[in-house]
């Protein structure tokens, strides 16, 4: 199936990831509030009715485990953050049209709703399972509250969630060597009823939807190892008192999972809204399909939004999502975030240094292709806003609104050149496509070359040099061109781009301007223009940068007492090379698909081990570098990545015939996802 191309007649509703109630946000999380907030802003310029809606996430252990260590309730901490990203985002020019919580009554009610519906349709069954518990506190320990090891991976992870390593979501039992993250001991696993999802029941579902759902390739490929293999069923209900409360028989001390409740904010916050405006119908959206459904979420959330969400939805009869659309993640020196650390920028620190938050918008939503993660530097920072913010686009604006205000009194009598037309109208179509890719960045940059190609038609007719006559087709068409460059920019930039509105003259608002309007005439008349950017100083480059530089020694210094075990993957990573190859340099490695026979340590050698891999032609002994790594007996069977045309070398007096690749220090072994079979060719 596949869907019409935006603009299409139903509502879209778009929708971000919603922040956990406990904590400051940072420039991480900004990066997904403010896509979302942009691609909304430009679905409505392409002619298509959106909303944008989203809510704080005010259950589950993240919230408990915080407001325990605090010593209030989680309902009180979790408002106080509630209340606080209400003041944060508009700051951003982040503009909800609904902004609730989880906790509320809708999401209260209408969660309670999904679990009848499941019930009723089947889907929800009762197991006995192992779960977590510490002795001492004499407590259940779900989710974060117990740590350990992964079983898939062997990191170090949390309760629910392998963190650190892979990034799966965990089910209570799963984790190896629980500890309780309440006194420090080792937990118990005792025997307890819960609830389940029957995810297995909808695997044929999922597969389908997989197939179907647009956005971002990471969102439509990572989850096809996990739905086509086994699926187990989703645990529903936690051992805990904060949550929604179990609506069915039998769990009267159970709450929901917190994400249960939480996607289904989404729902409830386009509920919310259509009571209030009439604007949208959420059920023809949510039940009957006639909307265009679209999350934006971080690339951790994958799963959740790929597999549990589009089955939730699916067992209650709702609608699945167009589309998925998953942001890379915003790093720093090559490290993840982490709150505990401070090693991150927040939200409150960006404004306090007094920058505009468009320019943070312009450089989030357009410094890397959407999935790639972004290392967030304010050298980069600076750069781009000085070298297209201020060079290209506030330059250009500036030098076509004075000359036309100056000569002109605003827009000049004259018509539009065919060339600069075209121009536009090539944008325009550009743009289009674009946002039908979900690419944000092409969007923006197409903008800022709009105006960049402003900038060279100046200079190359030097109007300045031209009498008033001669002059004012010229000007005429770069304050068209003006015009175009504010309406495509304001998705990124929405509060510079009503400055170019309101120094054009127009009347109402770039906001309610579309596609179309960049070819509309322009005002007639207008007055003085002023600058629109102020560039970042080289000082002030350093200066930011050494308090940077400090935070990041501060966190690395910190990280041996390490109590924050939550934060994302601390990986060094290796500068890229400078050296370019050519492809047939490329094409002389033989690289083949082998599948692993036989591993066994070398005795007398620390790292080493020995396999038999059967790369097709014939089985191959290799020597590799992964005996402390990996464990050696439950390798057999795995596919990897081989050099085949290696030259034969010997380690500790064994052959070896070939090399096996493996990224960085954990040896993590390339494999294949598909069926690709052994032998076949890696190119
Ligand atoms: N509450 C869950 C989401 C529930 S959605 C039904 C959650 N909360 S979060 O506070 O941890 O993250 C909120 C959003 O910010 C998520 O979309 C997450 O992926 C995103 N990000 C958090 N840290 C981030 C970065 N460092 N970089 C980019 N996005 C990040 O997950
Ligand atoms: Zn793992």
């Amino acid at each position: 199936m596949s869907y019409e191309d935006y603009p299409t007649d139903d509502p879209a509703v778009v929708t971000c990831g919603l922040p956990y109630a406990n904590g400051d946000l940072h420039i991480g999380h900004l990066r997904g509030y403010v896509s979302a907030d942009a691609f909304t802003r430009a679905l409505r310029k392409l002619g298509q009715q959106a909303v944008y809606v989203c809510g704080s996430d005010m259950h589950g252990t993240p919230i408990a485990v915080e407001a325990e260590k605090e010593g209030v309730s989680p309902e009180e901490f979790a408002l106080r953050h509630h209340e606080q990203y209400l003041e944060t985002f508009p700051r951003f020019n982040v503009d909800f049209d609904q902004y609730g919580h989880t906790h509320d009554e809708t999401n209260t009610e209408l969660t309670k709703e999904f679990v009848r519906a499941w019930e009723d349709n089947g889907y929800v069954h009762e197991k006995e399972i192992d779960v977590a518990y510490d002795p001492e506190a004499d407590q259940w320990l779900p989710d974060r509250f117990v740590e350990g090891s992964c079983p898939y991976c062997g990191e170090h992870a949390r309760g629910d969630e392998c963190d650190e390593g892979c990034q799966r979501h965990l089910e209570p039992g799963e984790i190896e060597d629980p500890v309780s993250t309440i006194t420090g001991n080792p937990a118990e696993y005792r025997r307890r009823e819960h609830k389940f999802l029957r995810l297995s029941a909808l695997q044929e579902h999922l597969q389908g939807f997989i197939n179907r759902v647009e956005g971002t390739s990471n969102a439509q490929n990572q989850p096809r190892e996990w739905i086509e293999g086994e699926l187990q069923d989703l645990c529903i209900t936690r051992d805990m008192d904060w949550g929604i409360d179990y609506p069915g028989e039998g769990a009267e001390d159970l709450v929901l999972y917190v994400w249960v409740d939480a996607p289904i904010e989404y729902v409830s916050a386009t509920k919310q809204y259509s009571e209030r405006t009439d604007d949208v119908d959420w059920e023809s959206v949510w039940k009957d399909g006639d909307g265009e459904i679209v999350h934006v979420i971080g690339r951790d959330i994958i799963q959740h939004h790929t597999v549990y969400w589009p089955a939730m939805l699916e067992a209650a009869d709702y609608t699945e999502p167009r589309a998925v659309c998953a942001t890379g993640f915003v790093n720093i020196d090559g490290k993840g975030l982490s709150t505990s650390k401070n090693r991150a920028i927040w939200a409150e620190e960006y404004l306090d240094e007094g920058f505009h938050p468009d320019l943070l918008r312009y450089y989030m939503t357009t410094a890397s292709g959407f999935e790639r993660d972004v290392n967030f530097s304010w050298d980069r920072f600076a750069e781009r806003v000085n070298s297209e913010l201020a060079d290209v686009v506030g330059n250009f604006v500036y030098r076509a609104l004075l000359f036309a205000n100056r000569n002109f009194g605003g827009t000049p009598e004259a018509s539009l050149s065919d060339e600069v037309e075209t121009e536009i109208a090539q944008a325009m179509d550009d743009y289009e496509d674009a946002l039908n890719d979900y690419d944000l960045r092409t969007a923006g940059e197409r903008t800022v070359a709009l105006a960049r190609f402003g900038n060279e038609y100046i200079q190359r007719n030097e109007p300045w040099k031209l009498d008033d006559e001669a002059a004012a087709p010229v000007i005429r068409d770069c304050v068209q061109l003006v015009k175009a460059v504010a309406v495509l920019l304001h998705p990124f930039t929405p509060e510079k781009a009503e400055e170019i509105w309101t120094q054009l003259g127009e009347d109402g608002a770039a906001a309610d301007a579309t596609v179309a309007d960049c070819l509309q005439e322009p005002p007639a008349e207008f007055g003085e223009p002023a600058e629109l950017f102020t560039k970042v100083e080289d000082e002030r480059v350093a200066e930011l940068d050494e308090t940077l530089q400090e935070k990041i020694e501060a966190a690395s210094s910190d990280e041996s007492d390490d109590e924050d075990v939550n934060d994302d993957p601390d990986v060094e990573l290796e500068a890229l090379a400078d050296d370019r190859i050519g492809f047939e340099e490329f094409q002389s490695l033989d690289l083949r698909v082998g599948e692993i026979q036989s591993a066994e340590g070398i005795d007398g050698a620390d790292d080493l081990a020995r396999l038999e891999v059967d790369i097709g032609h014939e089985v191959r002994q290799i020597v590799a570098g992964i005996k402390q790594l990996h464990d050696l007996d439950a390798l057999p069977g795995t596919r990897v990545v081989v050099v085949a045309n290696l030259e034969k070398a010997e380690l500790f007096g064994v052959e070896s015939n070939g090399m096996v690749l493996a990224a960085g220090e954990d040896a993590d072994l390339l494999t294949t996802h598909g069926d690709s079979v052994p032998g076949t060719k890696v190119r």
